[in-house]
């Protein structure tokens, strides 16, 4: 007989609905998932021998549905309605006043505040209190049936979790992805070269629009609750925060974040509170919905048009928009690089204007095939540099054209060159190049280099505009009165950068080096060349092999050195720069080497130094740097999520540095 059996199933669909309660809803689970997969596997087993008893809220029915073709309309029985936004606190507090208008009574108002997600509207039906249909919001009134999608949700219950269900109820709740699973969603289809996506609303869109639910149950897909359509039966709920209890009671997630207090200002406190939460939270969200809790009030504040008078979204700053691109220009840098950059009609982002966006390099071009008059959505992270998410492709106009490599210097119109395994092009003008020349000169005033206070870039683009400098030697000629002629230039600060330039005559060997731009030739490099070579003419005369002798030179940096040093126009710049005066104090040689036949290694990241850095400076004292630690290390230097090495060091006695101690250890091997 099979009755055993069934009570069996009965009996375990029972328990794993249950545990699905307390871990979605309650959010305390009390089994392992081991346990659980124990359960659901006991139950497939039981159900493979008898398929007739098989139902459609069983939890091993959630997937296997074929793909559909298409997705059928959906009409909802109650309509899907909007919500007016607040952009603004002044917005928000208006929005209390319109109640206490309409109201007529200033009383104070109880409201229930909830995190507004950032997914998908989903209008879900239970009819006896099994879910027979799931749709999208779609214009409101009738959505896409998306049923077969919605039930691999393991959060969404396909049942009721009551004995005496409503005969007939519309939930509405709203699909997310949480960020961890859109991340790893994102890592997945970058390492398989397939298309990321743009946010995780986005990737919530793209899940439930699959029509293949086996893709969708993969999507780790959530869902929290926050409201009733149409219902038919007994209800006495009295207000939001009765409902959302009862949604939770039936088995429905709601969101955790939820409060339910007095006055505006305090859902203005909320909101505050919240946004510096944001991003920590575990689900993306774009404002707070403030709703009158009681739904008499609700009932006699009524709508307007399609939206509530009782509810707002209070919506925080965009931190993404969309906007059209006007054109791509090519940014020339210092050594040439050309940088596409993207010119967008102006639209504000989290409350800063934006007109332009980096698109780095032209691999990242040709990747995201960003073109003339695309949408493309904007993304403003905190302080970073805007940068362009992606383009919206429905939105593009026919015949647009791929961006391409200009074959000249936008600048200076000298050929592009791209040399093969290089990712960047650039242009071949060299200081010719106008662009070129401003970066370089920007270069060689910056504070790691020659440090000229007060020549900003502003100021550089005017003087090599205005002819005023050709190239950095020209800096030691310019007067006073040049100076004044530029734009927003007093006497007093034309003085004080004259007084600048000529402090910047009194540097080291190795700050002018770094200045000089030399590709490749970064400040602890030319550290290590003023070091090894103690004066400039032995340097310019030194041939690769004799380069290659500085640790951690190796052929290319050195063909870039001697490249640099071989062209006329570099003598010449440098020749001149020496003859106005800049000068420095040969270094002294370190014959001594305090840190010779020592050997180093380094784990976890350093924040004073790039690793780089730190194993130069150590080479420049004696030191050996190798990367793995044996009963031969001198010292370990620590920083900070240290790797294996630590253990490796603590089993071989290896004594530890702090990375302030190696500072020190550096600061006393130097003087
Ligand atoms: S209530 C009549 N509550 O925001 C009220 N909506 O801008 C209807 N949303 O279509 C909506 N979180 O997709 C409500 N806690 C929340 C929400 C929320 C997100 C979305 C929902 C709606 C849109 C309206």
């Amino acid at each position: 007989m099979k009755y055993p059996d069934a009570e069996k199933i009965e009996q375990l669909k029972k328990e794993i609905n249950e545990h699905n309660y307390r871990y979605y809803v309650l959010d305390t689970p009390t089994i392992s998932d081991a346990q659980y997969d124990r359960l659901l596997k006991d139950l497939t087993t039981l159900e493979q021998s008898h398929p007739e008893l098989i139902t459609l809220d069983s939890p091993t029915q959630r997937v296997g549905a074929a793909p559909s073709k298409t997705f059928n309309p959906a009409t909802h029985r109650e309509p899907l309605l909007s919500l007016d936004n607040a952009l603004s606190l002044e917005e928000a507090l208006a929005f209390e006043k319109r109640i206490h208008d309409r109201l007529k009574n200033n009383n104070i108002l109880t409201y229930t505040c909830e995190p507004k997600m950032d997914g998908l509207a989903v209008n879900l039906t239970y009819i006896q209190g099994l879910l027979t249909r799931a749709a999208t919001r779609g214009d409101g009134y009738t959505g896409e049936d998306i049923t077969l999608n919605i039930r691999t949700l393991p959060s969404v219950p396909l049942r009721l979790r009551t004995n005496t269900p409503p005969a007939y109820l519309e939930v509405r709740g709203e699909v997310y992805m949480p960020k961890k699973a859109f991340l790893a969603l994102n890592i997945e289809a970058e390492r398989h070269g397939e298309k990321t996506f743009a946010n995780p609303r986005n990737a919530a869109a793209g899940s439930l629009r699959q029509l293949d639910p086996r893709i969708t149950a993969k999507r780790h897909l959530a869902i929290f609750c926050y409201g009733m359509g149409y219902y038919e039966g007994k209800l006495a709920l009295p207000s939001q925060h009765a409902l959302l209890q009862q949604l939770k009671d039936w088995g429905f997630p709601v969101c955790p974040d939820i409060v339910t207090i007095q006055g505006i200002e305090h859902c203005i406190q909320f909101f505050n509170t919240i946004e510096k939460k944001r991003k920590k939270l575990p689900y993306e969200i774009d404002g707070v919905v403030y709703k009158v809790d009681d739904f008499k009030l609700q009932q006699i504040l009524g709508f307007v048009s399609r939206a509530p008078r009782f509810a707002i979204a209070h919506k925080f700053p965009a931190q993404e928009e969309t906007t059209e691109v006007i054109a791509v220009d090519f940014q020339v840098g210092r050594t040439g690089t050309l940088t596409p950059v993207a010119r967008l009609k102006p639209v504000a982002v989290g409350g800063v204007i934006v007109s332009n966006a980096t698109l780095h390099n032209l691999d990242e071009l040709t990747r995201k095939d960003i073109r003339v008059h695309d949408t493309v959505i904007i993304r403003r992270a905190g302080d970073v540099i805007p940068e362009i998410v992606g383009r919206i492709l429905e939105k593009r106009p026919p015949s647009t054209q791929k961006i391409t490599l200009p074959k000249h210097c936008p600048v200076c119109h000298a050929d592009v060159i791209q040399t093969e395994g290089e990712a960047a092009a650039r242009c071949s003008g060299g200081l010719f190049c106008s662009a070129q020349r401003k970066e370089a000169i920007k270069h060689f005033a910056s504070r790691k280099a020659m440090d000229i206070d007060g020549l900003g870039d502003k100021i550089i683009d005017q003087l090599v505009e205005k002819n005023l400098i050709h190239s950095v030697a020209d800096l030691y000629h310019l007067t006073l009165s040049q100076l004044v002629s530029l734009e927003r230039f007093a006497d007093k600060s034309a003085q004080n950068l004259i007084d600048a330039i000529e402090k910047s005559k009194q540097t080291s060997l190795a700050r002018f080096l770094y200045a000089l731009g030399i590709r490749e030739v970064g400040e602890a490099t030319a550290a290590l060349l003023a070091q090894h070579f103690l004066s400039l003419d032995t340097l310019m005369q030194a041939d690769s092999a004799t380069l290659q002798q500085v640790s951690d030179i190796g052929p290319v940096v050195a063909t870039h050195i001697r490249i640099f040093f071989q062209q006329a126009h570099n003598q010449t710049i440098i020749k001149q720069l020496l003859k106005a005066g800049i000068h420095w104090e040969t270094p002294k040689q370190n014959t001594h080497l305090p840190l010779q036949n020592q050997r180093f290694v380094i784990t976890g990241t350093l924040s004073f130094y790039t690793r780089e850095e730190a194993t130069q400076l150590l080479q420049s004292l004696g030191a050996k740097v190798s990367s793995s630690v044996s009963a031969k290390t001198s010292y370990l230097v620590v920083g900070e999520n240290p790797g294996s090495k630590l253990t490796q060091a603590q089993k071989w006695n290896v004594p530890l540095l702090s990375e302030q101690q190696l500072r020190d250890m550096l600061q006393q091997g130097m003087t």
